[in-house]
């Protein structure tokens, strides 16, 4: 017998595969067939930091999108900040598995205050998916790794359960990034958030949304940055996200490094009982390979455990180039 069991910032997991952020994590009832189908942990759908804004009546109306505000105001009387509440208490009640909250945020305001309420409404911990596009032409990058920072600081001061932060793919230095957090007392990241991204239609010319879900070609995005970042930065967990689809694609993460491996498309895609497929997939290769334990293969072959590291720095395709010519 295998045994999947792992430590994820902080928490006991009886297995690596968590249910990332999303719809699929709305409800009760899907949150207790996760757990039946295996999950080592659930995140639940995010909150935004405007609803909690809202609610404590600091939200702004005239920021210039008012069509936005609209759609948040709407958003966030159908999803109440007690419904929030009320769906991790009701989610602890109804499995033993780690629950763990998650906003969306990109400041260190007011909201920040609401994430006590969090801890004690049972969060096991917290999961902060910060974001925002920094596209001000006359703001000076440091000032938005800045904020990154000045959030995990500020809610640290409030909460005592575990945080973790999402991270999106793209910064200058990630492994500056990610060590700094973890001086701040992040206890985990992941690596990485897969935003919404716009699409144009060629022949209405309208905008809508390019593909929601993720393909398994686009583990390559977090394989690389979880092998670096495992090996460089000490005291902070990784949950590998974005494109995994299978049992070999988790394996891959967790070779790499990765503490535990997120899942979501997938799911949407086959339905939450296919975790169950995904894990059975990881037990029979950790079979076939005689590991016992996630511990005897994690990070065997992250960035300080191969022979050659710099496979994890090559950036350009030169040996392919050169056939293809
Ligand atoms: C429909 C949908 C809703 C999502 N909602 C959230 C959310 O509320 N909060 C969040 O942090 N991530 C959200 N995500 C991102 C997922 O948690 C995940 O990071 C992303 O889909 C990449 O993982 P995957 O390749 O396994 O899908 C959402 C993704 C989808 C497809």
């Amino acid at each position: 017998m295998v045994d999947l069991s792992v430590k994820y910032a902080g928490l006991d997991l009886k297995s690596p595969l968590v249910v990332s952020s999303s719809g699929l994590t709305s409800s009760v009832n899907r949150i207790k067939k996760i757990a039946r189908a295996g999950a080592g942990a659930v995140v639940l759908k995010s909150l935004f930091e405007e609803q909690i804004e809202y609610e404590i009546g600091q939200m702004e109306t005239g920021d210039g999108y008012p069509e936005a505000a609209d759609y948040l105001k709407a958003y966030a009387r159908e999803n109440s900040v007690s419904n929030y509440l009320q769906l991790i208490r009701d989610a602890k009640d109804a499995v033993n598995i780690p629950v763990i909250a998650s906003v969306n945020c990109y400041s260190s305001d007011e909201w920040t205050d609401f994430t006590a309420k969090m801890e004690e409404a049972g969060a096991d911990a917290l999961e902060l998916n910060i974001y925002f596009i920094a596209n001000d032409k006359h703001k000076d990058p440091r000032e938005y790794e800045q904020a990154y920072l000045n959030i995990v600081e500020e809610v640290k001061k409030k909460v005592t359960i575990p945080v973790i932060i999402k991270l999106g793919m793209h910064f200058t230095n990630l492994s500056w990034m990610a060590e700094q957090l973890s001086i701040r007392g992040a206890s985990g990241i992941v690596l990485f958030n897969r935003f919404y991204a716009p699409d144009i239609n060629t022949d209405d010319f309208t905008m809508g949304a390019s593909a929601v879900l993720s393909t398994p070609a686009e583990i390559r995005n977090s394989l690389r940055w979880v092998g670096i970042i495992s090996s460089e930065v000490d005291k902070l967990d990784i949950a590998a996200s974005t494109g995994v689809h299978n049992g070999l694609g988790a394996v891959k993460q967790i070779l790499a490094g990765a503490e535990a491996v997120q899942v979501c498309s997938v799911l949407y895609r086959n339905g939450v009982e296919y975790l169950r497929n995904i894990i059975a997939e990881l037990k029979n290769w950790m079979e076939k390979k005689q590991y016992q334990s996630i511990s005897e293969f994690k990070g065997k072959m992250n960035y300080s455990s191969i022979k050659d590291p710099a496979i994890y720095e090559r950036a350009q395709f030169i040996k392919y180039f050169s056939k293809l010519h």
